[in-house]
């Protein structure tokens, strides 16, 4: 995946409660155009691997549950400098630290189910986009 595109997976709470449309029109409207998009359900064990870094953590267990309680929506975008400034618009990990007009601070719940994920690195971004679809570098 070229260093211009990153990850991103609407989380399950924010998925059931219907925000998939704002949320995406936030990110469209930040000048991030969607390469690839899909609804789709992790199993606990999927949930796992993705989070697979995380797996020494005390709240690995219950993130992987969250995680695959309900349809998320994963999708692969691209802008200049993606990553970074898609950080930017999802806000920090707690949604109570995050910024004012943030993704996180708007549609968050806590820290568990904060709305949205954003990979930390281009690396990354290349890693999670390719755990959800193939032949993305086509698009
Ligand atoms: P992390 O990679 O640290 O944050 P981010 O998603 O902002 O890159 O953590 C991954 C997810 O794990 C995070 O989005 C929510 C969950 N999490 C918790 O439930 N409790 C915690 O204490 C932390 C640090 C994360």
């Amino acid at each position: 995946m070229p260093t211009n595109r990153t990850f991103t997976m609407i989380k399950p709470d924010a998925v059931k409660d219907g925000h998939s449309g704002s949320i995406i029109k936030m990110i469209e409207a930040a000048g991030f155009r969607v390469v690839a998009l899909k609804k789709t359900l992790l199993t606990p064990e999927r949930a796992g691997e993705f989070y697979a870094v995380h797996s020494e953590r005390p709240f690995y267990n219950d993130l992987c549950k969250y995680m695959s309680s309900g349809p998320i929506v994963p999708m692969i975008l691209e802008k200049e400098n993606a990553v970074a400034d898609f950080r930017t618009l999802i806000g920090a990990t707690n949604p109570a630290n995050a910024a004012e007009g943030t993704i996180r601070k708007l549609f968050a719940i806590s820290m568990e189910a904060n709305a949205i994920h954003g990979s930390d690195s281009d690396e990354n971004a290349q890693i999670e986009g390719s755990f959800f679809f193939a032949h993305v570098d086509q698009y």
